[in-house]
């Protein structure tokens, strides 16, 4: 068994063995951090690595299994990391877009594909899900999470975690999973990437922390520690979370790695030199040492002083070989180094067509003024903006596997789909953004948009816009423009694309934005006069396609927002399971003096948690309690309400269930999603919908963080969005 192989072969090791399974360098071509690792090769052949990341290619990771498994004294195998986050070859849309389906069965799924994908590469551990709670979407790595809420945010951690490891990741196409950012990253500061986070504790455990626990009780084998400090100690050095929370109160049994560099950065912190962080991240429960080579360069000399204890290095060592055990690669080193393996598994057509229909339900209909979506395969079409023609913008961030080169641009996607049935033209319309510094850097946010004069990109799409009959404006972020270190201080779409879009509008032609973000941005001025609005994330390899099955109503549109989309920057951070406040403004009013609001906007969103239209119409009925009060030990209620498709479109509808504690020993917030249903109604179809209200749903963490379901009055809500909803009371009795 795994505890008496694990001790048998740490008695054969060295400290400085034990020291190397807790190192992780990196190596080659992807590039997701600052610093560079050196001599790996000869540190693997010492023993010195416990696994290696970045790598790219399964010939090249076999070669370096090898030198691990015949040069190095012991043989223990590698494990071989990679950021594998919404897809490897065959790329889904960027985790915020694939939450946007509230599809459990498609977010598994898509993990099951990376993983399969991944693992035919050579991966056997990905740095996935990220499941950061975020309410400010001026932080850029908003993109990689799943939004806002901890109720959703939990569902998907868990759908997540089963796609990538499968039933006991036996099996060779099964991967580990690694939970991150552990903790809070999503609320660090301003926005700004890399910021201070302090939050009372009760909002970590209510508000932050379910989705974290979520996937550690789905049996994720592995956590990453975040860049943040919470209460004043960096993550990755915080006992109090790395081991009282985590393990103690979680039961979490797998291992911790730090996350890029995370132990040498405790120095700009200011908590110590290298030799002191490194002692106390390893005091703290953290495992294993992303880069910083901090363990494997001080830990020996913290021994001798008793700075760390010969228990502490052995626990972490033993965590290292136990996920090695778990994986199976001391039975098989190469178990998933099978050089067939890619050629019949990478990108394949099966995969392909899941990320085309996964995508499709990603997008999210903003707005549709007189029914102007879908549009017909007829007439002149055309196509205009900075986003329409590039395909390495298509994946979005965090697509290091991707291989752009194979994946269609939209215009390449629109001209297959209306085929010889309408004449598709196209200008690129203006750059990316005006200013010439900020272009500098949209090189790399646009990788290959090509520069051009911004008068006459502008003259071509007019021209261009005179022949329409309809015009498609491809417009929004590129896809560098979210994700890590790419924080924003304004979220309106830049100038020069702002500018080609009102004059588009000003031709009188009708307009349908397809806008790309890897965020919530502010788009009010684009509510205002953009007839048509498509957000499409950025949706993967198979965006384009799946772009133009919404376009032409192949699909029906079906996808909710899981982050509020705010009316200015000002507002954030915003979420709608905010507190009432003791000043509450009254429901229905813009503003009134010595109320919680603001002079100069309304405390509305521009788009709530939630909203998304469809090309068809939904009317909610008839709502439901099976009684008006249950027992706090063992009772049950059932909230029912008839969904019926009202329009012209089969079409999916996500039923959503809210509840709010009315009186609670501590404050609760106004709403609290606690049930969705995704449910398809044929056109005329109704449907009633029910959903159970447990005790256990109920819970919270009070002042002493007892979890608790408190006795009182609570409202349930049922509707298509955190707004619109038919509300019932029902009491909890003691
Ligand atoms: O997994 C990532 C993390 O999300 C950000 N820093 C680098 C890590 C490894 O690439």
């Amino acid at each position: 068994n795994m505890d008496k192989f694990v001790t048998e072969l740490m008695s054969k090791m060295t400290l400085q063995e034990k020291l190397g399974q807790l190192n992780l360098p990196v190596t080659g071509n992807i590039t997701t951090g600052q610093a560079k690792s050196s001599d790996v090769a000869g540190k693997i052949s010492r023993g010195e690595v416990g696994g290696l990341f970045n790598l790219k290619g399964v010939k090249a990771i076999r070669e370096m299994q090898e030198l691990a498994v015949e040069k190095s004294r012991l043989g223990i195998p590698l494990l071989f990391g990679m950021d594998v986050i919404h897809g490897y070859e065959t790329v889904f849309p960027i985790p915020l877009g694939l939450s946007c389906t509230w599809d459990m069965e498609a977010i598994e799924k898509s993990a099951r594909i990376a993983a399969v994908e991944a693992s035919a590469d050579g991966i056997c551990w990905t740095f996935s899900p990220m499941v950061d709670i975020c309410r400010d979407a001026r932080w850029g790595r908003v993109s990689e999470g799943n939004g806002e809420d901890p109720y959703l945010g939990s569902e998907i951690a868990k759908a997540m975690v089963r796609g990538y490891q499968g039933e006991k990741m036996e099996r060779n196409d099964e991967v580990m999973a690694c939970v991150k950012h552990f903790a809070l990253y999503g609320a660090i500061e301003a926005g700004r990437d890399y910021n201070t986070v302090d939050m009372s504790r009760n909002r970590m455990f209510n508000e932050y922390f379910p989705p974290y626990k979520a996937a550690a009780e789905a049996g994720a084998g592995s956590f990453m520690s975040s860049f943040n400090e919470v209460d004043g100690i960096p993550a990755t050095a915080n006992r109090w979370l790395m081991t009282d929370v985590l393990r103690n109160q979680w039961g979490f049994d797998g291992f911790v790695v730090t996350d890029y560099t995370a132990i040498a950065e405790m120095v700009d912190h200011g908590i110590g030199d290298l030799q002191e962080v490194s002692a106390r991240a390893l005091k703290a429960g953290t495992d294993m040492d992303m880069v910083a080579d901090g363990f494997i360069g001080t830990l020996e000399k913290s021994l001798k002083e008793g700075k760390v204890s010969m228990q502490d290095i052995d626990t972490a060592c033993r965590r290292m070989l136990e996920a090695k055990y778990k994986l199976g690669l001391f039975k098989d080193p190469y178990k998933y180094c099978d050089l067939k393996r890619p050629a019949k598994d990478l990108y394949n057509a099966e995969h392909r067509a899941e990320a085309r229909r996964i995508a499709a339900e990603s997008f999210v209909l903003l707005k549709n003024q007189n029914n102007l979506l879908p549009l017909q395969k007829k007439g002149n079409i055309a196509l205009i903006g900075p986003l329409a023609n590039t395909r390495t913008n298509m994946p979005g961030t965090w697509s290091v596997a991707a291989t752009p080169q194979r994946y269609s641009t939209l215009l390449e996607g629109l001209q297959r789909a209306v085929g010889n049935q309408a004449n598709v033209l196209y200008a690129q319309g203006s750059n990316l953004m005006y200013d010439a510094d900020y272009q500098t850097r949209a090189t790399m946010f646009g990788r290959e948009i090509p520069r051009g004069d911004d008068k006459k990109l502008l003259e071509e799409a007019l021209n261009v816009a005179a022949q329409a009959d309809v015009i498609v404006a491809a417009l929004g972020e590129s896809s560098e423009m979210s994700g890590e270190c790419s924080s924003r201080t304004e979220l309106e779409m830049p100038d020069a694309q702002r500018d080609l879009l009102d004059a588009l509008l000003k031709t009188g032609k009708p307009v349908v934005l397809v806008h790309f973000s890897g965020r919530p941005t502010v788009m009010t001025w684009e509510q205002q006069h953009v007839p048509s609005i498509l957000n499409v994330w950025f949706g993967g390899s198979e965006s384009a396609d799946a772009i133009c099955d919404v376009l032409f109503g192949d699909v029906c549109p079906s996808g909710k927002l899981t982050a509020t989309f705010p009316q200015n920057v000002g507002q954030l951070p915003m979420n709608y399971n905010h507190k009432n406040t003791g000043r509450p403004l009254a429901e229905g009013r813009w503003f009134e003096k010595f109320r919680s609001n603001y002079i100069d906007v309304s405390n509305d969103p521009l788009y709530p948690f939630g909203y998304g239209l469809s090309y068809t119409t939904f009317a909610y009925s008839d709502m439901q309690l099976s009684a008006d009060s249950m027992n706090k030990q063992n009772g049950e209620l059932t909230a029912s309400i008839t969904v019926t498709n009202t329009g012209n479109y089969d079409a999916d509808e996500i039923v959503q269930l809210y509840i709010r504690d009315i009186v609670g020993s501590i404050t609760r917030p106004v709403k609290e999603l606690k049930g969705f249903q995704r449910i398809h109604l044929k056109k005329g179809e109704s449907k009633k919908v029910s959903f159970k209200i447990t005790p256990e749903l109920l819970k919270f963490y009070d002042y002493d963080l007892n979890y608790v379901c408190e006795p009182g009055d609570f409202n349930v809500m049922i509707g298509s969005n955190s707004q619109d909803v038919s509300v019932l009371k029902f009491t909890v009795t003691e």
